[in-house]
Parts: structure tokens; sequence; C-alpha cells
């Protein structure tokens, strides 16, 4: 059996980790050759080593989302390694507790942490885009995913830059959408709800209990849950859609 990204060759940011290491791992059981990047770049490594275990084909790419050289960097390593790039999951990201922001409302987070997230979240997404649509343009059409998160569609209490910086995501998304759908480019987003990563480690130690109560499925995601919305949108079963927020959140949003 074939699987539904047989031959193509998918780009995953924040592959290191959580989302991104599955959705890496479940691009190659679909068929595809992955570049996996990360700014950590052991992690990387790692995901690499279990996709050549699994008997899968991958490279690791390291550079940090934010740095315009970095990011063309990994984008000609890519193209240097399998020629094109069909796919490209744009996931790299960080929470609250990453710029010291922790439970603080909105009037009390401080402009370095504000900056540091909309800079990650929000620009490295769109950085990546910009290259990645330069690439598909030239071979002809591709498929981009990017992660917002609930949070690109609710306001969340003391989540205020982040919550900004995915709304971002989902706006950068529907625009690319639209510019290029006659040329042959997909974009789309997923939004995951509450997913067992590391990220999601502190807040899990302190307000599991209100999260499940506020979760209709009463239970926390994984992060394969995740990579098979995204690997889907990438293939061509997803043929018709674009300029979409998918919600994978065990039902927050519709309650
Ligand atoms: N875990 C959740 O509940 C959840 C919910 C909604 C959205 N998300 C989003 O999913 C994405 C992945 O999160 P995760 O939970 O897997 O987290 P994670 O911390 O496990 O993985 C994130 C990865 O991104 C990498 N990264 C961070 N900043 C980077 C940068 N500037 N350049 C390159 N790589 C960078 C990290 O090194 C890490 O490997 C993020 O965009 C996050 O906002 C997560």
């Amino acid at each position: 059996m074939t699987g539904m990204l047989q031959g193509k060759v998918a780009l995953v940011t924040g592959g290191g980790n959580g989302i991104g290491r599955e959705a890496a791992l479940a691009f190659v059981r679909e068929g595809a050759r992955v570049a996996v990047a990360d700014y950590e770049a052991a992690s990387a490594s790692e995901t690499v080593a279990m996709i050549n275990q699994a008997g899968g084909q991958a490279i690791s790419l390291s550079g940090d989302v934010t740095q315009p050289a970095a990011v063309k960097a990994m984008l000609d390593a890519a193209v240097a390694a399998y020629g094109r790039i069909d796919c490209a999951f744009n996931n790299a990201g960080i929470a609250g507790h990453q710029v010291n922001a922790s439970g603080k409302l909105t009037h009390e987070w401080s402009e370095e942490s504000f900056d540091r997230m909309i800079e990650v979240n929000l620009k490295g997404v769109w950085l990546c885009m910009k290259h990645e649509i330069e690439l598909m343009l030239a071979q002809g059409g591709g498929a981009i995913v990017n992660t917002a998160s609930v949070a690109g569609l609710i306001g969340l209490r003391t989540s205020s830059a982040y919550v900004a910086s995915k709304h971002g995501v989902i706006g950068l998304t529907k625009t690319a959408a639209v510019e290029y759908a006659e040329l042959g480019i997909r974009v789309n987003a997923v939004c995951p709800g509450y997913i067992v990563t590391r990220m999601t480690a502190p807040i899990r130690e302190t307000r599991t209990e209100g999260i499940l109560a506020r979760t209709p499925m009463r239970r926390l995601g994984v992060p394969q849950e995740i990579a098979e919305m995204v690997v889907w949108l990438c293939s061509d079963r997803a043929s018709y859609v674009t300029g979409a927020a998918y919600e994978v959140d065990g039902g927050i949003t519709a309650s």
C-alpha cells in the first residue's frame, strides 16, 4: 500500500520535539523524505535517528526561524539534499513560560517577552513561508501547514502575546491561501488544543483539572493526533482545502 505522501519531500520546523517530531515520523510513514529543522540541533538529530531506525530517509537541519539567513540556509540545504520541498510544516514555536511570562495578565507582560513571542511564533512562520513560497512558485506548487492553536481562535487568560501570535498565524495563512490559490500552493493551519508535550509540562502540573473541565472529550491530546491532520492537509487528499484553520482540540472551541 502506498502512503498519502509517497515520493514527496517535507520540511518540518520545530521537528526536534513534540508535535514536530511526531509530524516528521508521520510524514515518513506516509512515504515522504523529511528535512527535520530545529534550533536544538541535537533534538533534530534524535528525530532523524528515530526516522532512520524506522527505515525512513531524513536529514537534520539546525537554525533559528527568527534569523532570515538561517531560514534561507535551511531551505537551501533541504533543496540541496532532495531537490524540492512539496510539504512545509511551519511548527516551531514557544509558550509564555519560555519568555518569562507565566501567569501574567496583558498589562504585566514585559516588552521584551512580547517581542520575543511575536518574533518566534509569528515572524518565524512568515520568514519560513516567504522562502517556501518562493521555492514552491518556482517548482510549480506545494502545500504549507502552519501550527496555530486554539489560542489563534479564542482569547486565553495570561497568554496575551501567545494568543496574538497565533491569531496572526491564522491571518498569514488565510492571506497566503488567497494569494497563491491559483498558483498551486495550498496554505492551511492546524489549531491544537492542549497536547502532551514538554511545552505544556508546566501548565499540566498546575492546571490539568481546569483544562479537562473545559475540554468536552475530558482528556488531553497527544502529538500523533495533530500529526494526522498535518499529513492529511499536506496530501493530495486535501486538494480542495486552502485557507482553513482546523481545530484538533477535543471540542474546546466548540463548547
Ligand atoms: N503542546 C500544545 O498543547 C500546543 C497547543 C497549541 C499549539 N501548539 C504549538 O505547537 C507547536 C509545537 O509545540 P510543541 O508542543 O510540540 O512544543 P515543543 O517545545 O515540544 O517543540 C517545539 C520545538 O520548536 C523548537 N523551536 C522553538 N523555537 C525555535 C526557533 N526560534 N527556531 C527553531 N526551532 C525552534 C524547539 O526547539 C522545539 O523542538 C508550537 O508552535 C506551539 O505553539 C502546541
